[in-house]
């Protein structure tokens, strides 16, 4: 990864093989008037040329000729002030990223002083940058025999900023950033991870990894464990597949031994074939992604306790595999769930509401204070939000409120769909007490409802990620797989609440 560290001082006084320097659109000559006169008007001339005008995304690099401490300049394109973004600022540090190392540029000093970003969000702006540099060099090529792209990795960046009275700040402010992206690229490794080398027990091991590089504690229930309980639900699902399911749980002190903590608990089919309702095997192959919710969550985790936020967290997935065969659970099936309800199964590839439903059970014995469930649950959310943004649903109006907000501040947006009580009336039995699809009308809302079922002793919020969890195609920062969706999101809830 990429080495960020924070320099003081004036931006023109630095030895540097690429000063790089954003600049808003509109306001190039008072953010370039005393560089200019270095470099001789040539700044002027450019942008009287129109060469540079300051567009989001655009960029010039000019050599400086006489030999001084900084060999180029790079200028950015910020775009207008008024339309910044932090997503778009971390877009736009990727981009950087990628143009330098695209030219063998392997060490940069960025002047962030001409950011001038509005109060208070200076830091958010260095962490956005720094995200952004970090991501870019985002791989997954453990399973190329040799790596093709011949792109040189961005090895060090500076950021620059004017007064050592900040430097602390910023420093912790590149820490967090760093903390986070080591985060999610945990959960894009596990996303991106293939099939036949992700087992539910693959993902439990995982999950002990975390746990001892970081200190939490890790339990693991085995099947003989699930059957003895009675995770009835789970077992349906995990039936047809001969790898063993598992209810993988981690648990972080980082608050007061007496607070109660916050549960995360993600959705971790490690490949979803539909099971006998088998799915089109048109793109079935994106179906290892199924455990997105459970990558968050483990991503999530790791950087609360790389931060050492002072919060209580349990972390639950219930791990199996959706695949058909003669051992497999069957539409028409009424399967026995942890709560005691009993579930008509009138599809077998509605199963992540199933194994969600005994883990949210389950996890009522550590009496959370909240408890956020992550899952790519349906295909309805892709329908209804696009890539753009994942449906947050609950049982309590303060805690989307809250999380919608963490999810704006970080550039992670959730978009809240209604739970009113009459959706419920699709999902009643015939011949048990609920069924597990709703018909094809609000299939967001109704998988929703299911999992409410089993959530009413708390206080409760579930994000479908079924359309933020994969990228189709590679923008800068996040190349085409798992994006690592919810990491950003569930830390930054987390933060706001220590
Ligand atoms: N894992 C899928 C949902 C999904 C689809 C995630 C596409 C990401 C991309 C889930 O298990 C599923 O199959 N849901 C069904 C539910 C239906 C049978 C009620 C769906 O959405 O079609
Ligand atoms: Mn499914
Ligand atoms: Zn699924």
């Amino acid at each position: 990864m990429t080495k960020i560290s924070i320099k003081v001082g004036n931006p023109l006084k630095q030895k540097t093989p690429c000063l790089v320097l954003p600049a808003y659109e509109g306001r190039l000559k008072q953010t370039f008037s005393e560089l200019d006169s270095l470099l001789a008007g040539r700044l002027q001339k450019v942008f009287r040329s129109r060469e540079f005008t300051g567009k989001a995304g655009e960029m010039l690099l000019l050599h400086s000729s006489d030999g001084g401490l900084c060999e180029r300049f790079l200028l950015v394109g910020l775009g207008l002030k008024k339309q910044t973004t932090v997503s778009g600022l971390r877009s736009l540090a990727s981009q950087v990223a990628n143009y330098l190392s695209e030219r063998h540029i392997g060490r940069c000093l960025i002047d962030t002083n001409t950011l001038q970003h509005r109060k208070g969000g200076e830091l958010e702006a260095l962490g956005a940058i720094t995200e952004g540099l970090l991501l870019a060099g985002y791989r997954f090529d453990n399973y190329r025999e040799k790596v093709t792209d011949s792109l040189v990795p961005l090895l060090a960046a500076g950021l620059l900023i004017s007064s050592s009275r900040d430097k602390a700040k910023a420093e912790a402010a590149v820490c967090m950033a760093e903390a986070i992206c080591h985060g999610i690229c945990r959960a894009r490794d596990l996303v991106n991870l293939p099939g036949n080398h992700k087992s539910p027990q693959v993902l439990a091991e995982t999950a002990q990894q975390i746990a001892k590089d970081h200190g939490l504690r890790c339990r693991l229930l085995p099947r003989a464990e699930l059957e003895k309980q009675g995770f009835g639900a789970l077992l349906g699902v995990a039936q047809g597949s001969v790898r063993d399911p598992y209810l993988i749980v981690l648990e972080y002190h980082g608050g007061t031994k007496d607070e109660r903590p916050v549960a995360l608990v993600g959705k971790g089919v490690v490949f979803d074939a539909g099971g006998i309702s088998l799915k089109p095997s048109d793109k079935m192959d994106e179906m290892k992604m199924d455990m997105a919710g459970a990558a968050a969550v483990l991503g999530a985790v790791q950087t609360v306790a790389e931060l050492k936020l002072p919060v209580n967290l349990v972390v639950v997935v219930p791990a199996v595999e959706n695949l058909p065969s003669g051992t497999a659970y069957r539409p028409g099936d009424i399967l026995t769930s942890l709560s005691g309800k009993t579930i008509e199964v009138l599809n077998t590839d509605a199963e992540g509401r199933l194994i969600l439903a005994d883990a949210l059970t389950w996890v009522g014995q550590y009496k959370p204070r909240v408890v956020i469930d992550l899952a790519t649950l349906t295909g309805a959310c892709i329908i209804a939000l696009g890539n753009q943004a994942s449906a947050v649903l609950g049982n309590h109006e303060g805690l989307i409120r809250e999380l919608i907000k963490a999810g704006e501040r970080c550039g992670e947006r959730l978009w809240q769909l209604p739970l009113w009580e009459e959706y419920s009336a699709q999902i009643k039995g015939d011949f048990g007490d609920i069924k597990n699809t709703g018909g094809r009308a609000a299939g967001t809302i109704t998988a929703a409802a299911f999992l409410q079922q089993f959530a009413d002793d708390y206080t409760w919020a579930h994000l479908d990620i079924a359309g933020t969890a994969w990228a189709d195609k590679s923008t800068a920062g996040s190349p085409k797989g798992g994006t690592g969706v919810g990491v950003r999101v569930l830390v930054e809830y987390l933060k706001g609440q220590c």
